[in-house]
């Protein structure tokens, strides 16, 4: 489902750059789950993080209760009145069950404007057509993990020299898109935790980030590989129509030793505005 930031557009990238080998896959900025429902599954331990709590139990109830859920989605109305009572819910956290708070939660993010979950689409959605994605996720899901922490404890947890951890957190500068996740959003403090978090690990980390000086600067160290690519920014072409966006990947092992081990893969340097 579409999720602000999510890696719609450059999952096929992402996965093609992914390491040889890891044992342990771990998702930790999940969001809409783009490039884990892309990533084909195999023997790999997988687990997916969000620090929004809203996000990871309607992953759970898919997970755990995808009947009930989508029983709960059965008769829902695509109107203001009914987004608007879904909301408020939802903001006094007055919803005892997980499973009706999931439900609404998904209201929110079908029918608002762009997934903003702020303001009414007014858009024609068919909810009934999501049952069988609510399925196929379902399946999908059944092995893996879902964690709903901070990013800095959950690294610190599932670190192993066989763990290989992609992350995608708000790009810098774009943060108050996210204000609804923690106090005070994430914030240019977050962005160095973060990076001293991934530069004491003992696995591998794949990094997606907005082209910028400050993020250039900070992970600006020996064995840190920095690739740049450009595509439409869905952000800001909500406003300017056609906005390039340059961003890039952070990693500290080789993106290559994926194609280079075939070369027939998909090829980074040649993916240009297209995507
Ligand atoms: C750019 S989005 C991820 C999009 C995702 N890759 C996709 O394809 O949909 C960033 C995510 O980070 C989450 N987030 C924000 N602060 C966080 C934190 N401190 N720890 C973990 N997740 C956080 C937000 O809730 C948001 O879902």
């Amino acid at each position: 489902m579409s999720w602000i930031g999510g890696k719609k557009a450059l999952r096929e990238l992402i996965v093609s750059v992914f390491p040889l080998y890891y044992e342990r896959y771990i998702e930790v900025f999940g969001g809409g789950g783009w490039v884990l429902f892309h990533k084909p599954p195999g023997n790999d331990f997988e687990v997916y993080n969000d620090f929004n709590g809203l996000l990871t139990n309607l992953y759970r109830c898919v997970r755990e209760r995808p009947d009930e859920l989508i029983e709960a989605l059965h008769f829902v109305l695509n109107s203001r009145e009914d987004f608007d009572i879904v909301k408020d819910a939802l903001a006094r956290d007055s919803i005892e069950s997980d499973v009706i708070k999931a439900a609404y939660f998904y209201q929110l993010i079908r029918y608002s404007y762009a997934s903003g979950l702020t303001s009414f689409g007014s858009q024609p959605h068919d909810m009934w057509s999501n049952f069988p994605l609510i399925e196929q996720a379902h399946r999908r899901l059944s092995k893996v993990v879902i964690e709903n922490k901070d990013f800095e404890k959950l690294i610190r947890q599932y670190d192993r020299p066989v763990s290989f951890f992609y992350l995608d957190p708000p790009y810098y500068e774009t943060e108050k898109y996210y204000k609804n996740v923690g106090e005070g959003g994430f914030q240019e403090k977050d962005h160095i935790r973060l990076k001293d978090t991934l530069m004491n690990i003992e696995g591998k980390f794949l990094l997606s980030y907005n082209d910028c000086d400050f993020i250039r600067e900070i992970y600006d160290a020996p064995n840190i590989q920095i690739e740049s690519f450009t595509r439409i920014n869905n952000i800001k072409q909500r406003y300017d129509n056609g906005a390039q966006f340059p961003e890039i990947l952070v990693a500290n092992y080789d993106m290559q030793e994926r194609k280079e081990n075939n070369p027939s893969q998909i090829n980074l340097f040649e993916i240009e505005n297209g995507l």
